[in-house]
C-alpha cells in the first residue's frame, strides 16, 4: 500500500508514467468511466477547500466510485477532541482510499501511519499540498510540453504558501531549472527550502520587485498571501496587495509565458488579465480532476505507474 505525503513519494519516473495516465483519462472518459464502480473515496477535510476537496470528488465519480466525508472539522467529531489517528481507523472501515486536508503539518502522516486504506495529503498546514504540485505539473508538462530548461518565477508568499514549497521540491529533481522568488522580505521562502537548493547546486535570485524579472520567465507562479496563517491583522493588511499583476505587468513578459495560479485568487491577479491566452490558471484547475482520478486509480492497485520505478532520492 502507498499514500502520497509528499510530491516526492514518487520518482521523476512514476511521475511522467502518471501523468501519461491523466492525459489518457483527460482523452478517453469513457475508457475509465467504470473503473472504481464499488469503490469509496473518504474526503477529510478540517480546513476550507473548493478545488481540492471537489475535484477528488469530481474524480472519483468520473471513475464510477462513490464519495463520503466531511468538508469541516466542526461538523465532525474532531469537535468533541477525537485524534487524527482514532478517526482514520474508523474511516478505514468505511471507504477504500481517503484525501485528508489538515491545518496541523504533519497531521495526515500521522494518519497514514495509523491507515489501513492508502491516505492522500491534501494540504498539512503552510507545509505540503503534493495534489497541487501534480497538477501543477501536469498542467507544465500539458501546456509547455516539458519539466525542465525552465526559469520558474514564484510571487507572493513564498513563506506560508504550501503550494509554492511542495512545487520547489518537486521541480527541484529536473535539469537545467532556475528559480526566481519574488516576495517582500517577510514573505520569502524558508530558509530550509534555500538551503536544500544550495545542497543541489539549483540557481535561485530572490527579489522584490515583479517587474525587473517578468521577462526573463518561462513560467511565473502567482500565489495570493495566507491570511489564515498570519499571527496578526495589521501585517496582513499590509502585505496583501503587495503584488497585483495587470495587463501594464504582462506587457513586460514574453508572448509564451505561462501564468499559474493554485487558486483561490484574491487581488493578486487583475481580471482583465484573465483573457490573455497566457492566463492558465483556470485550465490549470481541470487539470487537477484528471491527475486525481490518476492518483486514486494508481494506489487503488489499478495502473502499473508504481510496479516498475526504482527510487530516486
Ligand atoms: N488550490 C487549492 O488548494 O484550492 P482549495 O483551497 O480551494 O482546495
Amino acid at each position: 500500500m502507498r499514500h502520497l505525503m509528499s510530491p516526492l513519494d514518487f520518482t521523476t519516473t512514476e511521475l511522467d508514467r502518471l501523468f501519461d495516465l491523466a492525459n489518457d483519462m483527460e482523452s478517453n472518459m469513457e475508457k475509465y468511466a467504470h473503473s472504481c464502480e464499488g469503490k469509496k473515496l473518504a474526503t477529510c477535510f478540517y480546513e476550507p477547500s473548493t478545488r481540492t476537496r471537489l475535484s477528488f470528488e469530481a474524480a472519483m465519480l468520473n471513475l464510477g466510485g462513490k464519495v463520503l466525508g466531511f468538508s469541516d472539522a466542526g461538523s465532525s467529531s474532531a469537535s468533541k477532541g477525537e485524534s487524527v489517528s482514532d478517526t482514520i481507523r474508523v474511516i478505514s472501515c468505511y471507504a477504500d482510499i481517503c484525501a485528508m486536508r489538515h491545518p496541523k503539518e504533519g497531521a495526515p502522516m500521522v494518519a497514514a501511519s495509523r491507515s489501513r486504506i492508502p491516505v492522500i495529503n491534501a494540504g498539512d498546514g503552510g507545509h505540503q499540498h503534493p495534489t497541487q504540485t501534480l497538477t501543477d505539473l501536469l498542467t507544465i508538462r500539458s501546456l509547455k510540453g516539458r519539466l525542465s530548461h525552465l526559469t520558474i518565477g514564484l510571487c507572493g508568499d513564498l513563506k506560508f504558501g504550501r503550494t509554492v514549497h511542495s512545487l520547489i521540491h518537486a521541480l527541484s529533481r529536473y535539469e537545467d531549472i532556475h528559480f526566481i522568488f519574488i516576495s517582500p522580505e517577510e514573505l520569502r521562502v524558508p530558509d530550509y527550502i534555500t538551503e536544500m537548493l544550495k545542497t543541489k547546486h539549483i540557481p535561485y535570485e530572490q527579489v522584490i520587485r515583479l517587474e525587473d524579472s517578468i521577462g526573463e520567465l518561462d513560467l511565473l507562479y502567482m500565489t495570493r498571501v495566507q491570511r489564515e496563517r498570519f499571527f496578526n491583522e495589521e501585517d496582513y493588511v499590509r502585505l496583501k496587495d503587495f503584488y497585483i499583476l495587470d495587463k501594464t505587468k504582462l506587457s513586460l513578459a514574453r508572448e509564451d509565458m505561462l501564468i499559474l495560479h493554485p487558486l483561490p485568487r484574491v487581488n493578486e491577479i487583475s481580471v482583465e488579465v484573465d483573457e490573455d491566452p497566457r492566463a492558465v490558471y483556470f485550465k490549470q484547475a481541470g487539470y487537477g480532476v484528471y491527475v486525481r482520478m490518476a492518483l486514486i486509480y494508481t494506489l487503488l492497485g489499478l495502473s502499473d505507474v508504481l510496479s516498475k520505478a526504482e527510487k530516486e532520492n
